[in-house]
């Protein structure tokens, strides 16, 4: 059986409720109610679709009914009936939320046209209530999705770099502690020179992997224990063009291509491979290059053994605006930064 539209007849007269009934039960289930306390138990009981209110009635009169309804169920029509139709009772039915008005007695069109309209801005209100629903609920599911999406492309990102590092840890043992010292060095020093919080990450995660192009460099010139020959560092100077080549094709690796290829430019535009200088060498760029000289000198190297913490302090003020931006060796110099990071790490049985 179709389920019909519900309607709340509310009168302490008979006679008008009956009529209505009479009118509208083809169309509609009617219930009836005598006052206006009635009227709340029925729908305390169960819903409506559309209330019809007679403004003058013992004890709660219509128009407080009307605020009540509205107050609770303010999606329900409600629509006023009157024997005394006046501009004045129309527009205190409507400032109270009220659809509508009938005039006692009724007009069968009139009657069957307000109910109508009534039912049919219930519907309404229905269905954008679904609707609201149905997009909170796709809009939850959304974020849901975009949520699972990053964390995998997180994920991703971060297993990329790690198997990064395991391919330069695998060819060149001395790259292996070190990458990471780096990468932390220079998030620390990042954050003291002022880089936006959201940049620091992709600087330390391209600080892990600066010397990615070392894959690309002869494994016996990597490992050699002694001087370098002319030939064999030109080789050397390769490995940052090598590494950016490695990631170019890489989409989300691209941030990290300042510091791959420019981490051995010098300020003084002597570094290669593009002898950029000053501030054209990018801010991310110039911070590892500190960062990488400073581990580098607090670690024994095969010819030489690890420099005293006073000693790097000399190199890198005598290097200031020679290899170094001089802005960056001025923080790393003053407020016990280099001690304070030296201290992180335990140089001494680190070795080198
Ligand atoms: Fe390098």
């Amino acid at each position: 059986m179709e389920n019909k539209d519900s309607v709340l007849v509310v009168d302490d007269e008979m006679g008008p409720r009956e009529a209505l009934r009479m009118i509208l039960k083809g169309r509609y289930e009617i219930v009836t109610a005598d006052s206006g306390e009635c009227a709340i138990g029925c729908m305390a009981e169960r819903g409506f679709d559309v209330v019809i209110v007679d403004i003058k009635m013992a004890g709660m009169d219509g128009l407080q009914l009307l605020r009540k309804i509205k107050e609770v169920k303010p999606d329900i029509e409600v629509i006023l009936m009157t024997a005394y139709a006046s501009v004045e009772t129309a527009k205190n039915a409507l400032r109270y939320g009220a659809l509508d008005y009938l005039i006692k007695p009724f007009d069968h069109k009139d009657v069957t046209d307000i109910v109508e309209k009534g039912v049919a801005k219930r519907r309404e209100h229905l269905r954008t209530k679904d609707e609201i629903k149905r997009l909170h609920l796709a809009t939850t599911e959304l974020s849901r999705e975009i949520e699972d999406a990053k964390r995998s492309i997180e994920n991703h990102y971060a297993s990329t770099v790690k198997a990064l590092l395991a391919a330069i840890d695998a060819k060149d043992q001395y790259t292996r502690g070190h990458s990471e010292r780096v990468s932390r060095f220079s998030a620390f020093l990042a954050e003291r020179i002022g880089v936006p919080p959201d940049k620091i990450l992709a600087l330390e995660q391209a600080a892990l992997i600066h010397d990615i192009g070392k894959i690309g460099v002869e494994g016996s010139i990597l490992k050699k224990q002694g001087v370098l020959d002319p030939i064999e560092f030109d080789e050397i100077k390769k490995h940052p063009s090598i590494g950016a080549r490695i990631i170019t094709s890489v989409e989300f690796l691209q941030e990290m291509m300042p510091v791959i290829l420019c981490h051995h430019e010098r300020f003084d535009g002597t570094g290669f491979p593009e002898r950029l200088k000053g501030t054209a060498i990018p801010l991310s760029a110039r911070v590892v290059a500190i960062a990488d000289a400073v581990d580098a000198m607090l670690c024994d190297r095969p010819y030489r053994s690890a420099l005293a913490l006073d000693h790097v302090r000399e190199e890198l003020s005598r290097m200031s605006g020679k290899q170094f931006d001089p802005d960056i060796v001025s923080v790393v110099l003053s407020g016990g930064l280099l001690e304070c990071y030296s201290g992180i790490f335990d140089y001494q049985s680190i070795g080198g």
